[in-house]
């Protein structure tokens, strides 16, 4: 008897014969971290809903930016909180506001040993929580919008950011950004386009940390979370308007999309392991209904298996120590 022929287990006997075959390779430098900094505070503030997770005073943001570089992550994506904000997000376009004040600080810090990018959105500046400027109907002014992007981020790249990460969700932002920078004088400031970010649930926590204003939500610019070929539409604008990295976000409820992006463009994905997604695996760790290391990795593992080379992720710092650590 010499039934079955193919025993596919025999590749998964030993650790060694299971490392000769892995198929997914996830490394430190695929990882990027994304950071709150808060205007006004002297010490970090914890965030409840993402625990773990602080709001930066500027001091603890370059501490922590300098142990990410240690800990040998790809990038940091910086979100700044202001103390005030208005109508328009004047914050945001303010050399003095908190995210380009906090641009200054980590560039001093960590100079080009990582790539510091920039969240481009008026959400965290406006009074009212939207991504853009609003008409006098209410609705949210596309156009309007743009220009403001255009301002933010000729003053993030006066700041030295590397990249500038357009999240807002508004038709023809990329073309728009990329055209005001190279005007500006900053063409060597690379954009990762939010390219496809999904009305989603999850973002939850994150507007716990960024004390988000918003009432109601971003349906009329944020896309329903049933779509993937207009997914797919929304990628090859932003790759024709100049995007040099597409996002996709959320990610673990979305791999789908990622590996569709994957397989239609040729510029590199990311992903984006939102807040809610975090949270999710943090209250059930808590609770000791999952174990927290390996779901981590795992989750992440099965972000970078769909197609995405890099990965936006809360546990950054502490997934590249786990790999790190043979983990
Ligand atoms: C908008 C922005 C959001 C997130 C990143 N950029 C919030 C939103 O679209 O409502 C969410 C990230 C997360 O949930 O971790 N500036």
């Amino acid at each position: 008897m010499t039934y079955p022929d193919a025993r596919p287990r025999r590749l998964r006997r030993t650790p060694a014969m299971r490392r000769l075959v892995s198929e997914t390779e996830l490394a430190p430098r695929q990882l990027i971290l994304p950071m709150f900094v808060r205007e006004g505070l002297t010490e970090p503030r914890p965030i409840s809903s993402l625990p773990g997770v602080v709001q930066h005073s500027r001091e603890s943001l370059r501490k922590a930016a300098a142990e990410a570089v240690a800990a040998g992550i790809g990038g940091l994506m910086l979100f700044g909180v202001p103390e005030h904000r208005d109508e328009v997000g004047s914050g945001g376009t303010d050399p003095e506001g908190i995210l380009n004040v906090a641009i200054r600080d980590v560039i001093a810090e960590v100079g080009d040993s990582t790539v510091v990018m920039g969240d481009l959105c008026l959400d965290e500046f406006t009074s009212h929580g939207h991504c853009g400027v609003l008409a006098p109907d209410g609705s949210v002014d596309n156009d309007a919008t743009l220009a403001r992007y255009a301002e933010m981020a000729v003053t993030q790249a006066a700041a030295g950011v590397h990249m500038v990460g357009p999240s807002g969700m508004m038709d023809g932002q990329v073309g728009f950004v990329r055209r005001a920078l190279d005007e500006a004088g900053y063409a060597d400031v690379a954009i990762l386009a939010y390219a496809i970010k999904y009305a989603s649930a999850l973002y939850g926590p994150f507007r716990e940390a960024v004390e988000s204003a918003l009432v109601g939500d971003r349906r009329t610019y944020q896309q329903d979370p049933g779509n993937v070929r207009e997914a797919l539409r929304e990628v090859a604008l932003d790759v024709a308007e100049g995007a040099d990295m597409v996002m996709v976000k959320p990610a673990l409820p979305y791999l789908d999309v990622v590996a569709a992006v994957a397989s239609s463009v040729d510029v590199p994905v990311s992903a984006y392991q939102i807040s809610g997604e975090y949270a999710m695996v943090e209250a059930a760790a808590a609770n000791g209904w999952l174990e927290r290391e390996r779901t981590i990795l795992e989750t992440l593992t099965s972000i970078r298996r769909a197609g995405a080379q890099t990965i936006l992720t809360y546990w950054a710092v502490e997934a590249a120590r786990l790999l790190r650590a043979g983990f």
